[in-house]
Formats: structure tokens, C-alpha cells, sequence
């Protein structure tokens, strides 16, 4: 797997390069950014053992925002990061509230300020990727940019680019300024990007990153037809962004892909990330591990690339059952 990491691509127009796969740190000290969970999530002693597992299997970019765990998840990564002594390549991003009724947007004097903050809690002197995760109606994009442009004239930042941004939002940032990178979530249950706005990123060389690989958990199989969730699965802890999966057709295009999965004597999961690595649009995939066992997946997906024909079987596997759920996880403040 460490050799497969190794392979690195451009980050659209950038002179970044990134590796295919990045731990996603969304519940390192919450869920996401949602302040009302903030305190929840991993533990720091469970976090850590999991940047040491990826650190370890060769995964070294971490993906994280100022508000995920209000905070926590970047102050870990940062003592983390001076414990071990290694130097990972950071991915963070701004626009939600550090707390409930704290300010939010992307005005470019709270963008000044976050990096700022974010910079501090990391312990580093620049972030390789800087984020708007969301589109801000107040704010016009070129002011918000001009403040990225800013910070990577100054070096704090390597490049810049936007999250939760539909096909319009993204043309209309690619008029107001340069982003080099898009971050949404995707997966074979959540295929909104898979026309307009993929052709977009490959027309205008923009790195896209697909975030909820797994649809939250729903495409590892853990949620059956019929039965409870699973004690202290996502979807007991917060189900609100994926209640449209809980539905039968969801169940019967899970059966489907599990049919597949076995004929060919990989895991669900694994498949699924196969699936979009597969796709050379997508730069780069984010995973959310809840622990080191769930890495290996991973390795199986970099092992055992699809095949054409199994990518279009799965394709048709999946297409009745994908677009129910969320387009945005876990990472909106509000309860869903
Ligand atoms: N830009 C944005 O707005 C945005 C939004 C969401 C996420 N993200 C980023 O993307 C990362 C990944 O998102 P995500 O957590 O939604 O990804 P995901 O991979 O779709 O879902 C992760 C969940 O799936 C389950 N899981 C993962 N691997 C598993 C395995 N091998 N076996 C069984 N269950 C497994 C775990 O659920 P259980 O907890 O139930 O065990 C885990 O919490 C986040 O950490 C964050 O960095 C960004």
C-alpha cells in the first residue's frame, strides 16, 4: 500500500502534488463541525492511534477544518504532529462557527484571522491545501479570494479552493479568481457531481477531492434492512444528513454491490473506494476511518483496481439506489 500511496498527482493548477488518499479528521473531537456534538467523536487517545495506523500504512495528507470538534481536531493534529515529529501535508478549511452563535463566512478579515488560528493550532507555518467550506451568499467570492491570494503570496497558504460548491458555484468562482481545488462529497451513493461539475474540474484543470467515500458508513454494508443501527454507528450518533438512504431501495442496491463484492472476494468498502479511484477526475479521496482496522480497506481498494467491466457492473449496480442522501455529511453547524 506505502508504494501505491507514494504515486502522487497535480492538485489542478497548482504546484501542489497529493496522494490518492487522506485521512479525513472530521471526527476527531466531534462530528464534523457541528458545535452541538463538539466534545463527542474520537477521543485524542483514539485519534492518535489513528494518525499513527495511517501514518504507518503511508497515508500522509490530513484533512481537517478550524471548526471540527470547535478546534479540537486541529489542536490534536498539531501535537500529534510535534509528538512524532513528521510533517504530514494539511488540508484545512473555514466558513462554520467555532461555536454555537459564534461568526461565520468568509469575509476576508475572519479568513485573515482563521488561518491564523488555524496556523497556531496546527503548529505550522502553512497548510498545503486552504478551503471556503461553503459558499458564502454574503460575501462576494472575489473579496474572500483576494484574502486567499493574499496568504499565498504570503506562503501560509500552498493553494486554495472551495467545498460544498454546486456546478454554478464553482463556474462562478472560476470568474471571480484561481481556485485549484474542489472538495464534495461523492461516493456511489452520492453521485450529484458525477456530470456537470466533474466535467468542470477536468475542463478547467481543478483538483476535485471526494469527502463521505463510504456515504457515512452506509457503504460498508453495517445498516441491514429491518435492523437497529449498530450501537454507536454514525447513524445512531447523527443520522440526519443520511435519513434518505433509509430506504428499500438503498437496501437492494447495497444487496447488489454485495453480490459483487464477494464474487470477486473483496469487501464492500473496498469496493467502493475502488470505484472512485478508478475515476481519473477525482485527484484525491478522504476517508473517515473510525479506527485503525477500518484503514485496511483502503489497501485492499489500492490493490485490487476495478477492471472496465466491473466498474460499469457496479455503475449499474448502485444507479436505482444512489442520490438519496445527503450532498453535504456532516460538516453544516446546523442539525439536520
Ligand atoms: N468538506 C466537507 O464539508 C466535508 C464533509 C464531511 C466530511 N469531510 C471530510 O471527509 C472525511 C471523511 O468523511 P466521512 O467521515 O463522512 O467518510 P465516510 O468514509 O463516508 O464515513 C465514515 C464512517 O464510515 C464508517 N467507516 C469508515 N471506514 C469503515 C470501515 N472500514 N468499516 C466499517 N465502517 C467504516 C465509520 O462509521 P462509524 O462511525 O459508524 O463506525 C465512519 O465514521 C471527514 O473526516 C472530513 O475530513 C469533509
Amino acid at each position: 500500500m506505502k508504494g501505491m500511496l507514494a504515486t502522487r498527482r497535480p492538485l489542478g493548477r497548482s504546484a501542489v502534488t497529493v496522494c490518492r488518499i487522506a485521512l479525513g479528521c472530521g471526527n476527531f473531537g466531534g462530528i464534523g463541525s457541528a458545535p452541538e456534538f463538539f466534545g463527542q467523536g474520537l477521543s485524542e487517545d483514539q485519534a492518535v492511534e489513528l494518525m499513527d495506523a495511517a501514518w504507518e500504512r503511508g497515508i500522509t495528507h490530513f484533512d481537517t477544518a478550524d471548526a471540527y470538534g470547535g478546534g479540537r481536531s486541529e489542536v490534536w493534529i498539531g501535537r500529534w504532529i510535534r509528538s512524532r515529529g513528521v510533517r504530514p501535508q494539511l488540508t484545512t478549511k473555514t466558513y462554520n462557527p467555532m461555536q454555537a452563535r459564534a461568526d461565520r463566512g468568509l469575509r476576508p478579515e475572519r479568513i485573515a484571522r482563521q488561518l491564523r488560528m488555524s496556523l497556531e493550532r496546527l503548529g505550522v507555518e502553512h497548510v498545503e491545501l486552504y478551503l471556503a467550506h461553503e459558499f458564502d451568499p454574503q460575501v462576494p467570492l472575489p473579496e474572500s479570494f483576494g484574502a486567499f491570494d493574499q496568504a499565498q503570496a504570503e506562503g501560509t497558504i500552498r493553494a486554495y479552493g472551495v467545498s460544498n460548491f454546486d456546478a454554478p458555484q464553482l463556474a462562478a468562482a472560476l470568474a471571480a479568481g484561481e481556485p485549484q481545488a474542489i472538495q464534495n462529497s461523492y461516493s456511489l451513493l452520492a453521485r450529484q457531481d458525477s456530470r456537470e461539475l466533474l466535467a468542470l474540474c477536468a475542463e478547467r484543470d481543478v483538483g476535485y477531492l471526494a469527502f463521505s467515500p463510504l456515504a457515512g458508513g452506509w457503504l460498508t454494508g453495517k445498516y441491514r434492512r429491518g435492523e437497529p443501527f449498530p450501537a454507536g454507528s454514525r447513524m445512531t450518533q447523527r443520522p440526519g444528513p443520511y435519513q434518505g438512504f433509509v430506504a428499500g431501495q438503498t437496501f437492494d442496491a447495497l444487496d447488489r454491490l454485495q453480490a459483487i463484492a464477494s464474487s470477486r472476494d473483496t469487501s464492500m468498502a473496498g469496493l467502493a473506494l475502488a470505484w472512485l479511484l478508478a475515476d481519473a477526475r477525482v485527484t484525491q479521496i478522504v476517508i473517515g476511518p473510525g479506527r485503525p482496522e477500518h484503514l485496511a480497506i483502503a489497501g485492499e481498494a489500492l490493490e485490487r483496481p476495478l477492471t472496465d467491466k466491473e466498474r460499469i457492473a457496479v455503475e449499474g449496480a448502485l444507479a436505482a439506489g444512489a442520490g438519496r442522501g445527503t450532498e453535504r455529511g456532516t460538516d453544516t453547524e446546523a442539525k439536520r
